[in-house]
């Protein structure tokens, strides 16, 4: 391996979400936390290399994202999902979040239905709320341990009314990655009931060896039209706090309404560290992205071995992308408020706890992957031994 996954960064007292405000949240130093969604890991040392040479620069003005910038995003798309971008698609935004957000407002109407499927990463319930929109869940139907879509039910919610979809492709958590056929099937629901579909596909990267990641607006031209899809090369190069991401939108109706809205908030100027940093991951990142792929699939080999055999009450959803891991704990008989004990205050891991992707994840933990394999070994090590006591009763 040329790069050194296995190396301990110690991220404390660095104004860290994930390790500062884990002390804050659970009132302990020796948590080990497992949750926010970034990583442990160095990003490329070429992104390293270019925020260096960013800051040396000693001024910090305003500035521009050239077009060098967007062909780095345009090749990058092309290499590795074989998917043809147009520079006229892509509108810069501060993050995924904000684009969900702006998208409910923009293509519903006040107190419509914004139809999700549930269980899933938990902004998508608060941007539809926080809009003064109704949430619509279409939850995921569990079988034989992977997560399906229920089309039935989705084709009842969109004959009723429901007009905008937001799509988690690849799934947080549960990390699925839609089939062809899967999102052919769903587009179909989308074309024939005129439902807008707002594509949140931030994990696009992080397929796991024997999968492919299929672009929903990439499927056809009928769907591209039909489409937003929300991209950002934050969770692949672990660049969440540099504050960037983009959309993508073949319709032009759709591209002038997100275009306009931007530019009504001023959030079109761009950070001085994004376009650089950027530019850097997507033209020299394909090599560190691969093996930190090869990592992430030894780490969740790993967990999933140790797993079955210590805390084999424990069903654990093998994932197809992403490096989240999705675990049934309902067995442990153990509710919101014991699940929180357990790993808290008992196994001293902070998981993410699973009701908070939706009700029916009740009994469900989340743990982030993308971390130095020992780092991983002492918290799964820590939480078996600590469940261990419920699993027996
Ligand atoms: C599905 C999904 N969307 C969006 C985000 C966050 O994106 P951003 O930080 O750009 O708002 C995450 C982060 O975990 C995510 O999992």
């Amino acid at each position: 391996m040329k790069y050194h996954f296995d190396r301990i960064i110690d991220r404390r007292n660095t104004h860290s979400y994930k390790w500062d405000q884990s002390v804050k949240l659970f009132g302990r130093e020796d948590i080990t936390p497992l949750w926010v969604a970034d990583m442990d890991f160095e990003s490329p040392p070429a992104v390293k290399e270019a925020l260096v040479r960013r800051a040396e620069q000693g001024i910090y003005g305003y500035s521009i994202k050239s077009d060098s910038y967007v062909e780095a995003i345009i090749r990058w798309f092309e290499r590795r999902h074989g998917w043809t971008l147009r520079p006229e698609w892509i509108t810069d935004s501060p993050g995924i979040v904000t684009s969900l957000s702006l998208a409910v407002e923009l293509y519903s109407e006040p107190g419509s239905q914004v139809i999700l499927q549930s269980p899933v990463y938990y902004p998508f319930y608060d941007v539809i709320r926080m809009n003064g929109r109704q949430v619509a869940k279409n939850p995921l139907i569990l079988r034989d341990g992977r997560y399906e879509m229920d089309y039935a039910h989705l084709e009842e919610l969109m004959r009723g009314g429901a007009k905008l979809l937001l799509l988690c492709s690849p799934h947080n958590p549960g990390g699925r990655i839609w089939d062809r056929e899967e999102l052919l099937r769903l587009g179909e629901l989308c074309l024939r009931y005129g439902v807008t579909v707002i594509s949140d596909e931030i994990h696009c990267d992080l397929a796991l060896p024997g999968h492919t990641h299929v672009p929903f607006a990439s499927l056809s031209e009928e769907l591209a039209n039909i489409t937003l899809t929300c991209l950002a090369p934050t969770k692949t190069f672990n660049l969440p706090g540099i504050q960037s991401s983009f959309i993508v939108a073949s319709n032009p109706e759709i591209k002038r309404k997100f275009d306009m809205r931007i530019k009504t908030l001023s959030l079109h100027m761009t950070n001085f560290f994004v376009p650089d940093a950027v530019q850097a991951a997507y033209n020299e990142g394909d090599e560190w992205l691969d093996e930190l792929m090869h990592y992430i699939n030894g780490n969740v080999e790993y967990a999933i071995g140790y797993l079955a055999e210590h805390l084999p009450q424990v069903e654990v959803m093998r994932p197809d992308g992403t490096y989240l891991l999705w675990l049934d704990c309902r067995k442990l008989g153990l509710d919101v408020k014991g699940l929180k004990k357990l790993m808290f205050e008992e196994a001293r891991v902070a998981f993410s706890e699973g009701s908070v992707f939706g009700t029916e994840a009740e009994g469900y933990l989340r743990i982030n992957l993308a971390c130095p394999r020992s780092l991983l070994q002492e918290a799964v090590e820590r939480f078996c031994k600590a469940a261990a006591a419920y699993a027996v009763k």
